[in-house]
């Protein structure tokens, strides 16, 4: 049985750490077989923020999930079809980006939409985090990530103890987290050995999940 998994990058940078960091743990889980991925970056795009017009609690039509047109037109299919999420944000003042925030609060329409409300219960979620220095905020990133995926009913996984955060994945850009870079080096976040891992045991922890959950709802719609 194959399942698919989304990795949403949260940087505005295109290829950027964030970016080379979600890759790496988008491979993990392919590499596990059976797993499809696909990775969208919100770098370029408009995702606009809720404006809490609440069009989705009463109007949503299916197909037509939220009375914005932006980007997130594309994206909410995606999603749906989508069995997991990894979602990865560059940490931005101690806590996600604003790209990051802007797109979990566009998940009001699986939250209370008249049509797709609840439609994201059961989806794994991976989280993952990049930041300049190893104290500045991965945790807060990671937790923020996360709530999204409580809110929604998803069942938010994290790599073994042994790497890294419970919460998800942490990834370094600066040498060390100690703000020391090589200015050639537009992506340190692939010379932080500990943290790459982490993200690859996320990736192959949210598609293992992804697996027997999917497993066990075709054999339990199959018995009723
Ligand atoms: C507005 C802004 C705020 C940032 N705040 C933090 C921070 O609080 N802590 C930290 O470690 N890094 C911070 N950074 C650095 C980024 O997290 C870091 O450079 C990260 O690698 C960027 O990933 P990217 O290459 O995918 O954009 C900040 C960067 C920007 C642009």
């Amino acid at each position: 049985m194959e399942i698919e998994i989304l990795g949403i990058c949260g940087s505005p940078i295109k290829g950027g750490n964030t970016e080379a960091f979600l890759k790496e743990s988008l491979k993990a889980a392919e590499a596990t077989g059976d797993v499809r991925t696909e990775l969208i970056t919100l770098a370029g795009k408009e995702i606009k923020d809720c404006r809490h017009c609440n069009w989705c609690v009463k109007k949503q039509e299916e197909g037509k999930f939220c009375a914005q047109k932006d980007d997130m037109v594309e994206i909410y299919p995606e999603i749906l079809k989508a069995d997991a999420l990894l979602l990865a944000s560059p940490v931005y003042v101690s806590r996600l980006s604003g790209y990051m925030a802007c797109f979990s609060d566009r998940f009001r329409v699986f939250g209370i939409g008249n049509v797709y409300c609840r439609r994201l219960r059961n989806k794994v979620g991976g989280a993952l985090a990049v930041a300049w220095g190893r104290n500045n905020g991965l945790e807060t990133t990671l937790l923020s990530i996360t709530s999204t995926f409580l809110v929604n009913e998803m069942i938010p996984v994290g790599p073994p103890l042994n790497l890294g955060s419970p919460f998800g994945a942490t990834g370094l850009a600066s040498e060390n987290g100690t703000g020391k870079f090589d200015p050639e080096d537009k992506l340190g976040v692939l010379r932080d050995e500990y943290g790459v891992k982490g993200a690859r045991a996320l990736g192959k922890r949210v598609a293992e999940i992804a697996k027997l959950i999917k497993a066990g709802e075709a054999e339990l719609s199959h018995l009723s």
